[in-house]
């Protein structure tokens, strides 16, 4: 129970990294709103939280519509009298696409929920969380090590999480100078089991870069020196440390969790 008293909320957590993230929050105590895009997911996942005796609710939210982000993080104030924990986890695959091809409408919806969700979550948990007194804030930026080192054909993908991970220490330093009592650090996977992963890897055989999706795993994998791919849990438990008060010294940092595919 490291996150008793907490309360959180976290985007794109009806699938994959995002749903392992609010699951092990309410394991840890916090009371969590599930939100998504997806929202018979999200309600499905907070239902399922409950049902193992955790603390949840969910809501519908689009991360790149910031009307939507002002009445959920409303709601989660309402529903249980503050906010502490932001997680910033949605986001969408890249377009595929080199640079020369890449249309600009395309490039622009990657930007609008791979970055502007996350600055706009940024924006609204800051407000929300400015005055707390109680319980600290954490605000906790779901990057990439594509936001660290590049990759062909995920320039969108690439320059978001590259820009996460800045805007990630400009917000930090920023709640540093206004004495806000928040915390705001970015978590950079490497790649990881979910549904995005696995649709990815169709896609790399469909365009033919692989012979199929099996062999595309084989070579992603490879290129984490640890042996695996990374499970959305692993992820899960940084977020919890960041979440929690045990990290309260570490602000503007970036947690790199990627079985060494950055350390080569
Ligand atoms: N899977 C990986 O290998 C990997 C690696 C590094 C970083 N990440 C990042 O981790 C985060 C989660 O990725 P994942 O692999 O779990 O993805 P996923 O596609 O498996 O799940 C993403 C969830 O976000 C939701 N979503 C999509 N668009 C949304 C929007 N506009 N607003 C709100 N919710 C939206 C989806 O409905 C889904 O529930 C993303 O930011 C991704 O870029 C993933």
């Amino acid at each position: 129970m490291r996150l008793q008293g907490k309360v959180a909320l976290v985007s794109g957590a009806a699938a994959g990294i995002g749903a392992a993230i609010a699951t092990a929050l309410a394991a840890e105590g916090a009371s969590v709103m599930v939100t998504d895009i997806d929202d018979a997911a999200a309600a499905a996942l907070a239902e399922s939280i409950r049902a193992t005796g955790g603390s949840a609710d969910s809501l519908k939210l689009d991360a790149a519509d910031e009307a939507q982000w002002m009445a959920a993080v409303a709601a989660t104030v309402e529903r249980w009298g503050s906010m502490s924990v932001l997680v910033n986890n949605a986001g969408i695959a890249p377009t595929a696409d080199p640079i020369e091809n890449l249309a600009l409408t395309d490039w622009r919806r990657s930007l609008s929920v791979n970055l502007d969700g996350v600055f706009l979550g940024v924006k609204h948990g800051i407000r929300a969380m400015k005055a707390n007194t109680s319980t600290a804030g954490s605000i906790i930026n779901v990057s990439s090590v594509l936001g660290i080192v590049g990759t062909t054909r995920a320039p969108d993908y690439v320059a978001a999480k590259g820009a996460i991970r800045l805007l990630t220490k400009a917000a930090a330093l920023e709640c540093c100078q206004m004495s806000y009592p928040i915390r705001v650090n970015s978590v950079h996977p490497g790649f990881i089991e979910t549904p995005m992963l696995e649709r990815g890897l169709q896609n790399m055989a469909s365009l033919g870069f692989f012979p199929d999706a099996n062999v595309a795993a084989a070579a992603i994998r490879s290129l984490h020196p640890i042996g695996r791919l990374g499970r959305p849990a692993d992820i899960a438990s940084a977020v919890v440390y960041l979440a929690s008060d045990e990290s309260s010294f570490m602000t503007g940092a970036e947690m790199v969790l990627d079985g060494g595919y950055t350390a080569q």
